[in-house]
């Protein structure tokens, strides 16, 4: 949520910073803005809209230095607009900062810095922190920066410039910031996208950590000024993964990446009919799983609760990260909580593993993003390697989250001496086989979404181990083309949601022929004898549902446990295929950014 990035170094610093925006701009494309520091002065051009906007203003090719920062902006406090972009000044504008988080005690801040003759311009709650330093500014930055960080509550990750230090101060508290390092250059930023093409050598700073950066050097200490030694990290995303590669957006990049990706996460986990997963658990001690998680992870928790409570044998529950962490729920030693997070820093999850970690609980995570908060929160976990997800809808995360549980799950099994289904292993085998088929589909479904794309509301059924996929579809579909859709469990609409059935109401049933099969064919004649119009998805060899459906997907029969996976494909393609006819930028839906890292 927001991007930042910043540089200090010989190259040409203008593109540099707006190639390293362009690569954030799925944090949040409401505005943008760009501060350089060039013979002792600041030099700032903001734009509200996206990266393209600010990239054409001509003031731009006027300026250049060798210490820059940038922002991308999804507005939290104050409306999208140029004077609430960042970088934001303090009142002499000596001072710059770019800041993602919410400063939590903002007013107070506030009335009691305009008491003292700051003049405030923008709505920001980022802006008091520009003030803040000019306040505590006695002619070193660093100082200054950890005395106003004293004084704020809440959440940031900043960089800050002045016009006569020759350096980058960067913190951080609950939101992500790494340290880039190059050959007499260095960078700044809040996520490994804007600078892979720079640098894989990365730093990521801890909460509470702040850290001084010039040119050949950087130095990091906490906010109690103790200096701390980091580990150089080395990243393995390649530049590649982070282009499109030919493909019109990056979701629908990554939805054809999914029979791919599956193997990288089945890599070496599977050897001999054995699961090898390196996790700190004695399995035996677990008497109770909860899950939780965010939106579309916490799609793939539902899910999970079927597989693990089907192969392992352990009852699961699944909480909503945001409400798990109020909620003040009851933990018992020999529980294990599972976050599952893509991005490995939404704001919700980090909370709940907090929450979770202060009841001494074991904690493991099914991640995505190597290196993020909450992989370094828990105990243990077990990592994607579905490699970066930058389309805002997650779509390849999902359906490596669903294999990890099921790894997961078989290895709770394994460990506990049970017998191990070896069908199951040799299915996951033929796995991104059965993706590929449901991918060639791709243009039969640009047809139907043809046929719906003008639709006002959508509802998805599915039953058992697909209803999670039901709630997933309406998500991909709302989030991206803005038509209303709801999920529902198939049986459950009779008891309310069959009111809306009519000849305008296209009705998405996730249908496989697994145990539900006969009961889903008669909540299909419940929605046809009132006119709904329906689309199915159904197993190839099924010579029954296509009567009912107006519309089919045919995909692949497989095992109950990958049948998600299998199954969301298709709505995926729907869901994007829709958006795109719409016109819509798939990539950039409106008044929603990748990784919720605030509150
Ligand atoms: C939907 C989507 C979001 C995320 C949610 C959690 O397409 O992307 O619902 O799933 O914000 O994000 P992570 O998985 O990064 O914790």
């Amino acid at each position: 949520m927001c991007g930042i990035i910043g540089y200090i170094g010989n190259k040409n610093i203008v593109p540099l910073l707006l190639n390293g925006l362009k690569k954030l701009e799925y944090r949040g494309y409401d505005s943008a803005g760009i501060c350089i520091v060039s013979n002792n002065r600041l030099h700032l051009v903001k734009k509200k809209g996206e990266i393209s906007q600010l990239a054409k203003n001509p003031e731009l090719n006027e300026i250049n230095g060798n210490i820059g920062i940038a922002h991308t902006r999804w507005a939290t406090h104050g409306e999208p607009n140029k004077i609430n972009a960042h970088p934001h000044f303090d009142c002499k504008k000596e001072i710059a900062i770019v800041h993602n988080g919410i400063i939590e005690n903002y007013h107070a801040l506030k009335e009691l810095l305009e008491k003292e003759g700051h003049k405030i311009v923008s709505d920001t709650d980022s802006e008091i922190v520009a003030h803040l330093v000019e306040k505590f500014y006695s002619g070193n930055l660093e100082n200054a920066v950890i005395k106003a960080l004293k004084c704020v509550e809440g959440a940031f990750g900043l960089a800050i410039i002045n016009n006569s230090e020759e350096k980058i101060i960067v913190a951080r508290r609950g939101s992500p910031l790494i340290i880039g390092i190059g050959k007499n250059e260095m960078f700044v930023a809040s996520d490994v996208a804007a600078i892979l093409n720079h640098t894989k050598k990365v730093i990521y700073l801890h909460d509470n950590e702040i850290a001084v950066i010039t040119k050949q050097d950087y130095s990091i200490k906490n906010l109690e000024g103790k200096q701390i030694d980091k580990k150089i990290c080395e990243i393995k995303w390649t530049v590649d993964q982070i282009e499109k590669g030919g493909f019109k957006h990056f979701m629908l990049k990554e939805i054809f990446e999914q029979s791919n990706v599956i193997k990288n996460t089945l890599r070496g986990r599977i050897k001999d009919s054995k699961i090898k997963l390196t996790l700190n658990l004695n399995t035996n001690l677990i008497n109770r799983i909860i899950i939780t998680a965010c939106g579309t992870s916490w799609h793939a928790a539902l899910i999970g609760k079927h597989i693990i409570e089907k192969i392992a044998e352990i009852p699961v529950e699944v909480d909503y990260a945001s409400e798990f962490r109020y909620r003040n729920p009851i933990i018992k030693e020999n529980d294990l909580i599972i976050a599952i997070s893509q991005s490995g820093e939404t704001a919700d999850t980090i909370a709940a593993v907090k929450e979770a970690k202060s009841k001494r609980t074991k904690t493991i995570s099914i991640i995505n993003v190597v290196g993020s908060t909450i992989a370094r929160e828990v105990d243990s976990g077990v990592y994607l390697h579905a490699g970066p997800e930058i389309g805002v809808a997650s779509t390849k995360a999902f359906t490596c989250q669903i294999v990890s549980l099921l790894l997961l799950a078989l290895f709770i099994r394994q460990e506990k001496g049970l017998r191990l289904d070896k069908k199951i292993l040799q299915e996951l085998s033929i796995l991104p086989k059965k993706i590929k088929q449901v991918l060639k589909k791709s243009d039969e479904i640009r047809k139907v979404a043809e046929k719906f794309k003008d639709s006002k509301n959508f509802l998805y059924l599915g039953r058992g181990i697909n209803f999670p996929v039901a709630l997933e579809g309406a998500l991909k579909l709302k989030e991206i083309s803005y038509i209303h859709a709801e999920g529902y469990p198939a049986a459950e609409m009779k008891h309310g949601p069959i009111a809306l059935i009519d000849e305008n109401m296209p009705v998405v049933f996730v249908s496989p022929k697994d145990h539900t099969y006969e009961k889903i064919l008669n909540n299909m004649e419940e929605i046809k004898a009132r006119k709904g119009r329906i689309i199915a998805v159904i197993n190839e060899e099924d010579e029954k549902l296509n009567k009912v459906a107006e519309d089919i997907f045919r995909v692949p029969k497989t095992r109950a446990e990958l049948s998600p996976i299998i199954n969301i494909i298709s709505l995926q393609l729907l869901a994007y295929h829709i958006a795109d006819l719409k016109g819509i930028d798939v990539d950039k839906p409106r008044n929603l950014a990748k990784s919720v890292t605030v509150e």
